[in-house]
């Protein structure tokens, strides 16, 4: 029997979900990306060799195993021929393994010269995007003037297409942000370069995904960004424009919701995210510091430092909330292995109130302050530990605190960047 289950970030993004997908694929048949673009980074790390992928999900580096890019994510030609050639210099054969979705909104230059525009005119109000034009594109579908996968099989009408978006972004990042234009022969050379790798890639992808479940084939769709990062659910307006909750999974790859098996939520033993936005757990002293440089918190994507804090358990259920996690599959644990004490935040206090829950208001949210338990930290190496039994015991008091706490059980635990660097807690497939 064929089981499909969905991996997706729970906290801020950056979590290690590349890893544990990867891990998943060796008894999987294909893996899906159904929502962000190439903001997302993921990082795999087998032997000597460290890939990071962008748009291309993690799965390729098996080469039994398909790859599909739904309609919900959103695609950047440029990006996605450079991910490719960067794999097949690796050796890494895409040819009738990877597939995109003709309903796919690209990512065009304008969007990046939009976004960084935006951003720069915000000042110290920005968002701290990824600068990869991710939110214009997803507002270009929006208001349904996106040029989508399918237009890149007739140039005339791609022409045509971008002619109209150029006017309108043209317009506003000339007279609004006193920003250069875009040159139309910008666009035209690099959707005209990226074309005849892309064009054998098109597919129906609602089509092929229902075609694997006939088959009785095991798939595992793979979230980008996390769960606090949703563009209904997160942190707003410090949120990337999908959906990065379990929802974006139907919408963005039309594989039907009642046919999903699990839900596993992949979550840091600590929490970190990039850019503004807030984040009431945040480390700004020495124990913040041993987490980004043990955890090596440097985005995949922009090289940018990554914010550190304690486990918010707050966050968290709002998560488990939301995404209805089945079980979990914790990462970075010997990150923590130097520490002399850890704590986990179980709820915020705001002014007289009790918050169980994050609340709604980014306002609101960046004036909580988080109500710590304190646990004894284990001060021994877990680093590459693979049976449950080996952990030091106040290693398994931790992480049965935060299972009680977010009451999602444990599904697998990551102690090193390598795949066999895992505790595996219940088979998932
Ligand atoms: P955008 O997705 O580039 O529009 O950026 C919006 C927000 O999402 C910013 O705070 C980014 O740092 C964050 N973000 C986007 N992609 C990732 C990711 O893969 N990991 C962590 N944060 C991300």
């Amino acid at each position: 029997m064929g089981k499909s289950i969905v991996l997706l970030g729970s906290q801020w993004g950056d979590e290690g979900k590349g890893k544990i997908v990867d891990l998943l694929t060796t008894k999987a048949t294909c893996v899906v990306r159904y929502q962000g673009g190439h903001n997302a980074g993921h990082t795999l790390v087998i032997g000597t060799q460290k890939t990071v992928l962008h748009l291309i999900p993690s799965g390729i580096l098996h080469a039994h195993v398909h790859c599909l890019i739904g309609q919900g994510v959103v695609v950047s030609p440029t990006a996605l021929l450079a991910e490719i050639q960067m794999l097949q210099g690796q050796g890494v054969e895409i040819k009738d393994r990877l597939w995109l979705s003709s309903a796919a909104t690209l990512v065009l230059p304008y969007h990046v010269a939009m976004d960084k525009a935006r951003e720069q005119a915000k000042g110290t109000q920005a968002i701290g995007t990824t600068h990869r034009g991710i939110g214009p594109a997803y507002e270009d579908k929006v208001a349904r003037r996106a040029v989508r996968v399918c237009d890149l099989l007739d140039l005339a009408l791609f022409q045509e297409k971008v002619i109209e978006n150029l006017d309108y972004y043209n317009f506003i990042l000339q007279n609004y942000y006193q920003q250069p234009p875009v040159l139309l022969e910008e666009v035209l050379t690099q959707a005209q370069n990226a074309l005849e790798t892309i064009k054998p890639l098109i597919a129906d992808i609602p089509a092929q995904l229902l075609a694997y479940r006939r088959a009785l084939a095991n798939i595992i769709f793979e979230g980008a960004q996390g769960a606090m990062l949703d563009i209904d659910h997160g942190t707003y307006p410090f949120v990337t424009s999908s959906n990065t909750t379990v929802g974006g999974v139907p919408t963005g790859s039309g594989f039907a919701p009642t046919a999903l098996d699990e839900v596993i939520g992949v979550t840091k033993a600590y929490c970190t995210r990039v850019g503004s936005g807030p984040f009431p757990t945040e480390l700004t002293d020495n124990a913040g510091q041993v987490l980004a440089e043990r955890g090596r918190e440097f985005g995949a994507t922009t090289g940018r430092s990554r914010r550190c804090g304690w486990f918010d358990g707050c966050a968290m259920r709002r998560s488990v909330q939301i995404n209805g996690f089945t079980g979990l599959a914790i990462t970075k644990l010997d990150v923590l292995d130097t520490l002399a004490e850890i704590k986990i935040c179980v709820g915020y206090r705001y002014q007289q109130q009790h918050f169980e829950l994050p609340p709604i208001e980014s306002e609101v949210l960046q004036a909580c302050q988080p109500i710590y338990e304190t646990l004894p930290g284990w001060q021994t190496s877990t680093l590459g530990i693979t049976d449950w039994g080996n952990l030091p015991k106040l290693a398994q008091q931790y992480l049965r605190r935060l299972e009680t706490l977010i009451e999602v059980p444990l599904a697998m635990i990551s102690t090193g960047p390598e795949r066999n660097q895992t505790i595996i807690m219940r088979e998932i497939f």
